[in-house]
């Protein structure tokens, strides 16, 4: 019934918009503009994607000051994967029309040259957003960078900055430098200090490492990992986050009461699944206690989807207390009809 109303609203916002651009400035063009677009057959008009170009994993998504904000993984020079990718920035009032800005975070720096890969959003104290990104340096390895809002009175946050102290993580001991990305939406324990997981493989275990901060640019390495799997390749994308077990509502990640479980869900990048598993957090001993086994790389081990879906992250949409998630969908063309199309890749939540 809901993708009923839901289809109905979005097929009436489009007779309205008549196919033409409702918004455009320098930096912010339309969804509908895509309308005119005759070279790109099978477009998906519902499901979100920038103009053209290439487009992989969901990027710190997060609703700030009215606006929802869809960051993604893009390659501004085409519809195949590129070593160099950047963060595209879509913005929506409504999570169906979408404006598209300008790329928010490219390689420029010495931690980030050879790419900007995955990472999230967390909204810090004072509803100030910052980002944590995996960064590709120069020497090919992978670190966690920090990113700020230029302008915290621009609810569209169109310019970011790049913390001066960038890289703040860099690959701990027995992790490989390729093997250690995706930092996750961060969690304020009853100390008052932060955590954050990043993904990664560790003596053949995938692994969702774990980092405390007091302020959030000095991170330490906690010596164990939140949790790992064996058999599972390296994980990408981890996400953690408590879940209501008295109530459909989402919750906040650093919120703390009872009646909570948490979902910890890993990427694994050798199957191209996304696999979570439930469980507690002993927030004590920093460890997530599963209910079940899981996430062990067995056939037994719960997805989110059974079809295409990859690379996910949730955010808490404090509006309508409800927790989003946000996948990528890898649509299976060949790269040669990518090409002939123009484009590569959907976001469906
Ligand atoms: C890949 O990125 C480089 C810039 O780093 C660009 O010059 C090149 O055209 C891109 N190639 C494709 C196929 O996207
Ligand atoms: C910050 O954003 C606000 C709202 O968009 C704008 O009015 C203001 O001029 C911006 N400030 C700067 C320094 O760009
Ligand atoms: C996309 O899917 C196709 C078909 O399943 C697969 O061959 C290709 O490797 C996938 N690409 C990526 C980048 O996952």
């Amino acid at each position: 019934m809901k993708t009923i109303v839901v289809c109905v609203v979005y097929f009436c916002c489009v007779l309205l918009s008549n196919g033409k651009e409702v918004h455009e400035t320098s930096h912010i063009v339309s969804l509908y503009r895509d309308r005119s677009q005759k070279n790109q057959p099978g477009r998906p008009y519902f499901h979100f994607r920038p103009l053209k170009n290439w487009l992989n994993d969901p990027n710190g998504p997060m609703y700030y000051k009215g606006v929802y904000h869809l960051f993604y993984q893009y390659n501004p020079y085409g519809a195949i994967f590129n070593t160099t990718i950047v963060w595209g920035h879509s913005v929506s009032h409504d999570l169906v029309n979408w404006i598209h800005l300008k790329n928010a975070i490219v390689p420029t720096k010495s931690f980030d040259i050879n790419s900007c890969w995955s990472g999230s959003t967390t909204i810090l104290p004072g509803n100030k957003p910052v980002v944590l990104y995996t960064g590709v340096n120069t020497k090919n390895q992978q670190v966690q960078n920090l990113a700020m809002p230029k302008n915290l009175s621009d609810p569209f946050l169109k310019e970011w900055k790049k913390y001066s102290g960038n890289p703040i993580m860099t690959p701990p001991d027995g992790v490989k430098p390729d093997n250690f990305r995706d930092p996750s939406t961060a969690w304020k324990g009853k100390d008052g200090i932060w955590r954050v997981v990043v993904g990664g493989l560790r003596s053949n275990l995938g692994v969702a490492i774990l980092y405390k901060s007091k302020d959030f640019v000095h991170w330490s390495l906690h010596d164990e990992p939140l949790y790992f799997g064996k058999n599972t390749d390296i994980w990408e994308c981890p996400d953690f986050y408590p879940v209501s077990v008295k109530s459909r509502d989402g919750v906040d990640n650093s919120v703390i009461r009872i009646n909570l479980k948490y979902v910890l869900k890993a990427s694994f990048k050798s199957k191209s699944h996304d696999y979570y598993t439930i469980g507690s957090y002993d927030a004590e001993n920093e460890k997530f206690l599963p209910d079940s086994k899981g996430l062990t790389g067995s056939s037994l081990d719960l997805r989110y989807d059974y079809g295409k879906f990859y690379a996910s992250k949730t955010f808490f949409d404090s509006v309508k207390n409800r927790r989003i998630l946000w996948g990528w969908i890898n649509e299976s063309d060949s790269s040669a009809d990518d090409i002939k199309k123009e484009w590569a890749g959907i976001q469906v939540k």
